[in-house]
């Protein structure tokens, strides 16, 4: 049931919010699309039927730009540019699966499962596991840290719980919380393999000024986040 559920959500979310700029023709792997100007070539790519993997994007908040998996080429471009930040052009010519790109998503995915529960990888389902899917990455070659591994569960709030475990420190809760609520009561601690979500000052979710309106549940794409009706019982992995 879960797997049908998030394929009808993937296929509305285009990754990045809709813009309503006249009409910029582009071409993603050989297709041509005209999306309004303002549109990122994420969005550009999902009109064209060739979704690109992603992560912090979502389209009910702005773009990010933090995972680095939606990485693209652009002709005439050198690097290679998130398609959830880089905004259309007219004419732009776009490859989403070039064997580069797939390396380079690789090596991000590998990183993020190096810190995520080992027994939650093959089989689980959440909108990272739909990413990992996409890119078939589903080991990595590094020892398993523990950054967030040791890290307790928040089962303080009455409606959800937040694992930091399977974590991937994405930001879309911190995000929603203010885009969509304006409660700024999340915030990303620390930097690098140390950051971490924080409710308040370093409260729990129900101590804080969390408002408990589920918009930072919703957005979450690895469960870390995660509706207690969802499960009977003890929480667990997986
Ligand atoms: S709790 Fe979920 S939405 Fe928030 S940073 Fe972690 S993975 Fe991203
Ligand atoms: S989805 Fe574009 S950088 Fe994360």
């Amino acid at each position: 049931m879960w797997a049908e559920l998030r394929e009808l959500c993937e296929a509305v979310d285009v990754g990045t919010p809709p813009r309503e700029g006249a009409a910029v023709s582009v071409t993603i792997d050989g297709a041509q699309v005209k999306v309004p100007a303002g549109s990122s070539v994420m969005l550009a790519a999902a009109r064209a039927g060739k979704a690109v993997p992603k992560l912090c994007a979502t389209d009910t908040l702005e773009p990010f730009g933090s995972c680095r998996v939606c990485l693209v080429e652009i002709e005439g471009r050198r690097g290679y540019p998130a398609s959830c930040t880089t905004p259309v052009e007219e004419g732009m010519i776009v490859s989403t699966q070039t064997e580069k790109l797939q390396a380079i998503r690789r090596g991000v995915l590998e990183l993020y499962l190096s810190d995520f529960p080992p027994e939650d990888i093959e089989g689980g389902w959440s909108e990272f596991h739909e990413t990992l899917r996409q890119v078939d990455v589903f080991s990595h070659p590094y020892r398993v840290a523990t950054h967030h591994q040791n890290s307790p569960v928040d089962e303080s709030n009455p409606y959800f719980l937040f694992d930091p475990a399977k974590c991937i420190v994405c930001s879309r809760c911190v995000r929603a919380c203010e885009e969509i609520q304006g409660t700024f009561a999340l915030t990303i601690t620390a930097r690098g393999f140390d950051s971490q979500v924080a409710a308040g000052q370093s409260q729990s979710f129900f101590e804080s000024d969390c408002v408990s309106c589920g918009a930072c549940v919703q957005s979450c794409p690895s469960q870390a986040l995660i509706e207690k009706s969802l499960f009977e019982g003890d929480y667990r992995h997986g």
